[in-house]
């Protein structure tokens, strides 16, 4: 694979994938660029920085839901399954789950190799006796898992509410695959944050301290940086919503007045008031969580949440198909 940032002393080679996808969305109308971009270094930085605002409630009440329900889901799990965890990326809330369940191996699947090893290292020191079998892969699509643990139980992990971050069409699509790659029988723990308030929402996405704002409008800077842009960032503004009719919250970059600038050589106008849009954050009500599981195969078997009902984590199971009704 190609890296990003390679210099050749005059100029810096980005990853043809990131310029596809900039020169596309920028094109298209409603103009949206792929939420995978935010990531790089800095983006990474600043989104860790995100999960320990005051206004990010998500992932302070998932740990502490997956604390005190740990003890329950190795119970219900049993002994000896494989752990698998889609997009492990740093794996913070991961030990948890480890601790109690006592898997026979830890299979942390993630597109970002780097971030892989390293992240693997750190859990191979914290749980020494445990197989570790790191996988490199995109887990949007179905995955043959390593031979070792072809014959294991699984139990799927997938926490952080990621599959908000996918339309509903596609979130189906990933839990089908999940299905497919974690076999029958499978479990699979996964995080949902609920639909609340909008305020609450709002804020979460749009902090007072300006770090969400920061995240969103990075990805303007990584075009300037990557691509060659020319792209005046002080002229954009964060912008979070909440649609209520797709029940998600979505982030923006908003221009404040007309703006022109190049890409890669090309050149793009923006009219005042016109959004680039870069993030979808879906929320589920109880029922909506439980038809978007079915839908894609798993049968919700428990659920817990914390005492506001802001976010849910539900243990569903891959049963075998019973002819309807
Ligand atoms: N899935 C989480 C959420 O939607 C984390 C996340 C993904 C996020 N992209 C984000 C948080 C962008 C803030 C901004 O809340």
């Amino acid at each position: 694979m190609l890296k990003p940032e390679i210099e050749d002393g005059t100029r810096s080679f980005a990853d043809p994938a990131f310029r596809a996808d900039v020169l596309a969305g920028l094109t298209r109308r409603p103009r949206a660029i792929p939420a995978r971009w935010f990531y790089d270094r800095r983006g990474s930085e600043l989104f860790e920085a995100i999960t320990d605002l005051p206004e990010y409630y998500p992932t302070r009440t998932e740990i502490a839901i997956l604390e005190r329900i740990a003890p329950e889901i190795a119970a219900l799990a049993g002994e000896g399954r494989a752990v698998v965890e889609f997009g492990s990326g740093s794996s913070t809330k991961t030990p948890i789950l480890l601790r109690a369940v006592r898997p026979s191996a830890y299979v942390p699947i993630d597109i970002s190799g780097d971030f892989l090893r390293e992240s693997s290292r750190i859990l191979s020191a914290a749980f020494p006796a445990l197989l570790v079998l790191p996988f490199e892969a995109d887990f949007m699509h179905p995955l043959t898992l390593p031979r070792t643990i072809a014959t294991t139980p699984k139990l799927g992990f997938f926490p952080g509410s990621t599959i908000g971050n996918m339309t509903p069409l596609m979130a189906v699509d990933l839990l089908r695959a999940m299905r497919g790659s974690l076999g029958e029988g499978a479990l699979l723990l996964i995080g949902m944050d609920r639909i609340k308030d909008a305020d609450v929402l709002v804020s979460a996405y749009d902090d007072a301290a300006g770090v969400t704002a920061a995240f969103n409008l990075n990805l303007l800077e990584r075009i300037n940086r990557e691509l060659d842009g020319t792209i005046p960032v002080d002229s954009f503004r964060h912008e979070a919503v909440w649609n209520d009719d797709r029940a998600r919250i979505e982030m923006h970059l908003m221009t404040q007045r007309d703006v022109s600038f190049d890409v890669d050589g090309r050149r793009f106008s923006i009219t005042a008031g016109e959004t680039i849009h870069t993030e979808n954050s879906h929320k589920y009500g109880p029922r909506d969580a439980r038809i978007l599981l079915r839908s894609g195969g798993w049968t919700p078997i428990a659920h817990w949440t914390d005492p506001e009902d802001h976010f849910a984590v539900y243990l569903a199971e891959a049963q075998a198909e019973r002819p309807a009704p």
